[in-house]
């Protein structure tokens, strides 16, 4: 059983920094795991337009730690009202790299998302053509759906339509919960992929409900029964180039997830490879986690991987309870547990 591991850089491929005091209290925790990462375009007010886009981006890096390389990647939050041409430039210019859509209040700072998928097909049109990659948060909002099917529901009233209508479409189903999901995806041609989350493959729906509620393993898609817990990990695992990391590391400071209306999103970023190692080990499957991490988003993405590598070792790390965030408090993921990998060095 090997002890330590050295892999590509890896990429974050969903990710929320958000913006001000927040924003540059937790981008060096992704920008010393990560070459780059797709940021989420979920501000208040939402980041419609490559101008919009390109301040965000130089916002970021300006927050970025002397000495390391971190590069953001910029999407554009669909509405009903999205203009084609201005994601069409922005993507030639180099500012966006892919699109978000977000059914509208299917979560956090979503109100102003898609309302009908229809409605924005002549943007799909164009993003088929011209490469641009569609990430999706794939949940119904109907409210007469069970919020643990709605995932699935998604892929029945929406997904298998566009990828019927954009057959060429570049589509990423993000942070997927169900083995439904899984299956979907693996049934798909090459230009279906899915991210998955560290929580995702370490948590069913009991760790969120039972002893209590546990608002830090809350997040949106929420957990499932542990049959999709099973599914994620073998999907995670397998070698498929259809699946890569995506954390959707989403800060609330702690007073917002510990409230009477607790906030979706778990903070993922500070351990988040080591998280992922972990899981990896447990399935003996530490050598498919390069690919993972480090080399199925870039080809997904049609990017060159990243040159520098970075080597995690067997050893027992406590992760601390809370961290110092914005003159405030935040729980990280594993908050106040042991895991068993660390980055070397
Ligand atoms: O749990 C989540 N938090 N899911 C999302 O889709 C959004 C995110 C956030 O922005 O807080
Ligand atoms: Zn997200």
């Amino acid at each position: 059983m090997s002890d330590t591991i050295t892999i590509r850089r890896p990429d974050d491929w969903h990710l929320h920094f958000r913006d001000g005091e927040i924003m540059r209290g937790v981008v060096p925790y992704t920008a010393r795991q990560f070459g780059r990462a797709i940021v989420m375009p979920n501000l208040t007010p939402p980041v419609t337009t490559a101008a919009l886009a390109a301040e965000y981006r130089d916002r970021i890096a300006a927050a970025v730690p002397a000495g390391m390389t971190f590069t953001p990647l910029m999407t554009c939050y669909l509405t009903d009202a999205t203009d084609p041409d201005d994601l069409a430039r922005g993507h030639s210019d180099g500012v966006f790299t892919a699109a978000k859509l977000y059914p509208a209040n299917a979560t956090t700072n979503s109100a102003h998302g898609v309302s009908d998928v229809t409605k924005i097909y002549p943007v799909l049109e164009r993003m088929e053509a011209t490469g641009i990659v569609l990430c999706i948060h794939g949940e119904v909002t109907d409210p007469d759906i069970d919020v643990f099917d709605r995932e699935a529901e998604f892929i029945e009233r929406h997904l298998r339509a566009i990828v019927r209508d954009f057959p060429q479409l570049k589509v990423v189903f993000e942070h997927i919960t169900t083995a439904d999901a899984v299956t979907f995806v693996e049934e798909c041609g090459p230009n279906v992929a899915a991210t998955i989350t560290p929580q995702h493959l370490h948590i069913n729906r009991n760790a969120m409900l039972v002893g209590g509620i546990q608002p830090h393993n809350y997040c949106l898609p929420v957990a499932k029964r542990e049959l999709h817990r099973l599914a994620l990990r073998k999907a995670a695992t397998s070698g498929s180039p259809k699946f890569f990391l995506g954390t959707d590391s989403a800060p609330h400071l702690r007073g917002d997830k510990e409230s009477a209306c607790g906030c979706a999103g778990i903070f993922g970023a500070p351990y988040a490879l080591e998280s992922y190692c972990t899981v990896f080990d447990q399935e003996g499957a530490l050598d498919q986690f390069e690919a993972f991490a480090s080399l199925n988003g870039p080809a997904f993405y049609g990017l060159p991987v990243n040159e520098a590598t970075v080597t995690l070792e067997r050893a027992e790390i406590a992760v601390p309870a809370e961290l110092e965030l914005a003159g405030s408090t935040i729980v990280p993921w594993h908050g106040g547990q042991t895991i068993g990998w660390r980055i070397a060095g």
